[in-house]
Parts: C-alpha cells; sequence; structure tokens
C-alpha cells in the first residue's frame, strides 16, 4: 500500500500511523527536550553557506540524540521496521534514518524548496510525522507537495498522520499556520556515492 502509492506517485499519506497516545507520549519528549534548550532555530543552505532566513523558514528543530526517551525509542523501531519494509518492497538499500522535532510558531513557514539543495546526496526518503492532537482545517500549516506540472497537494497536518516521499526533486512548502504546528521530520539515507 505504502510501496504502491511511493511507487505510483513518489509519496503517500497515512493516517493514525500513530495513535493518540503515542502522539501524547512523543509531545513529552518533545517539551522535555524544548525545557533542556535542545531547540535551535532552524537554518537553510549548507556547509559554509549555512544561514538564519526566518522569513523563508521560521522553525526551530532539535535532532533526536541521547538520552533517547522510551517514547522516541519505541518510535525508531517503528521506523526500522518501515526501513526494512522499503527496502524489501521497493529495493531502496536504506541504510539507516535521521529524524528531528520541528515547531513552529504561530505564523512562521517554509517556502518551497526541495530537501536536497545541492543535488543528490544521501536523503533518498523524508518523512514527516505530525503532533498536534485535535487540529483543524482552519488553523491552516499545509503541507504542499509540488508535481513537476505545477499541481500540488495540500496535506493537513493532523496529529498521527505519516508523510512519506521521495526526497529528489520534490518541492515542498509549510504554510503559516494560526497555532504552533509541531511535527518530527526525518530521512532515510542510503550510503554516499
Ligand atoms: C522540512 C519540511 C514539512 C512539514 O522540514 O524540510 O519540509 O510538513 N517539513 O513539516
Ligand atoms: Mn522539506
Amino acid at each position: 500500500m505504502r510501496a504502491e502509492a511511493l511507487a505510483a506517485q513518489g509519496y503517500c499519506i497515512e493516517d493514525e500511523f500513530l495513535d493518540a497516545a503515542e502522539v501524547e507520549a512523543l509531545l513529552e519528549c518533545l517539551y522535555l527536550r524544548r525545557d533542556r534548550g535542545e531547540f535551535a532555530s532552524a537554518a537553510i543552505g549548507a556547509g559554509r553557506s549555512l544561514q538564519q532566513r526566518p522569513a523563508v523558514r521560521g522553525d526551530a528543530t532539535c535532532w533526536l540524540k541521547e538520552p533517547i526517551e522510551a517514547a522516541e525509542r519505541a518510535l525508531l523501531q517503528r521506523l526500522e521496521n518501515l526501513r526494512l519494509e522499503l527496502n524489501r518492497t521497493l529495493f531502496l538499500g536504506l541504510l539507516d534514518i535521521e529524524v528531528h522535532y520541528a515547531s513552529y510558531p504561530p505564523g512562521a513557514r517554509y517556502v518551497r524548496h526541495v530537501d536536497q539543495p545541492q543535488g543528490r546526496n544521501q536523503r533518498q526518503l523524508s518523512l514527516v510525522l505530525y503532533l498536534n492532537p485535535d487540529w483543524n482545517e482552519l488553523d491552516g500549516g499545509e503541507l504542499k507537495l509540488y508535481e513537476s506540472d505545477g499541481r500540488c497537494h495540500e496535506v493537513v497536518p493532523k496529529g498521527g498522520r505519516l508523510v512519506l516521499f521521495r526526497t529528489e526533486g520534490r518541492e515542498h512548502e509549510v504554510l503559516a499556520a494560526r497555532r504552533e504546528r509541531l511535527s518530527l521530520t526525518g530521512w532515510f539515507r542510503v550510503r554516499s556515492a
């Protein structure tokens, strides 16, 4: 199902990948890390040209680093199973995953971009998991996935929802929300060429 959608359209959306209790537990981890000061304003670009441009990208992020909490460990195990499933069904050769939390304050956005700004790299599949219980469509904050012909698909960042898309060449954008918008974002990676 996931594999078919990914192969056919280059993305897939799955509701309730996380149940309400799992979303709640991961939110607790997010708040714990935020209280410990682990979040930093996100930057764009790479290497020496890394810069903060809040009008372009307004979120703050925090990598899932040690100490890993129990709910995070459980999630990483599920993502590991997902990695193996995708390798089995799509022969992607995914090696590992990197994951960070992201928090967008009200009004913050991330303009249209691709996740591989320097062309091909190790990131093969992008993953987003939303941590917003009771999200209302009027709250905004949609993820817009663009097709090469200019059409686009808008995804509401509902708690528990999983989005997977092939990283290479896939332009996408995060629209501003009127509430804080919380998520986990990750990339399944292959060995560097
Ligand atoms: C990103 C991104 C999408 C989303 O972090 O690169 O595009 O819906 N996130 O949060
Ligand atoms: Mn992105």
